[in-house]
């Protein structure tokens, strides 16, 4: 069983659209039973709202199924279980790493790792462009599925 994070500043766009994501990919692989994927968030802007509405909107554009969600702050225990914590930025990765353990360093990551996109995935709610977010989670939780 992986355990995967997913982090953004908010937990309300990026980060809920990559778990909705990679639990759709997870399951159309038929590998639905060996990964664990939730989100959170690294600031404490938005915890208990439900996602943007922009961003529920391009899930259900691109056919991806979502539930009823309410943002959540991580924690250090929250990386201690996890196998990796996958941040959407640096200004995320720098929050992850002032909570985690010195242990659990190398699980933190930045998703356009994956992806292979020379930069992070810009935050929609500033931009507007939910769209080019989407893709590029969409491209990073791809490549994730070898993990
Ligand atoms: P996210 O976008 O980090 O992709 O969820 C944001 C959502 C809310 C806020 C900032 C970014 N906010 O300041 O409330």
């Amino acid at each position: 069983m992986k355990k995967l994070i997913f982090v953004c500043l908010g937990n309300i766009c990026r980060s809920p659209m990559a778990e909705f994501i990679m639990k759709d990919l997870v399951k159309q692989a038929g590998r639905a039973d060996s990964f664990q994927i939730s989100s959170a968030a690294a600031s404490s802007e938005a915890l208990g709202c439900c996602m943007e509405p922009r961003a529920a909107a391009v899930l259900k554009r691109h056919g991806v199924p979502f539930t009823d969600r309410r943002a959540v702050k991580l924690t250090s225990a929250m990386i201690a279980d996890a196998d990796l914590v996958i941040g959407m930025d640096e200004g995320n990765l720098l929050a992850m790493k002032r909570l985690a353990r010195q242990e659990d360093l190398p699980k933190l990551k930045l998703l356009n790792e994956y992806s292979g996109i020379p930069h992070p995935v810009a935050d929609p709610w500033y931009t507007g462009d939910f769209e080019t977010a989407f893709y590029e989670i969409q491209q990073g939780c791809k490549n994730l599925l070898q993990f």
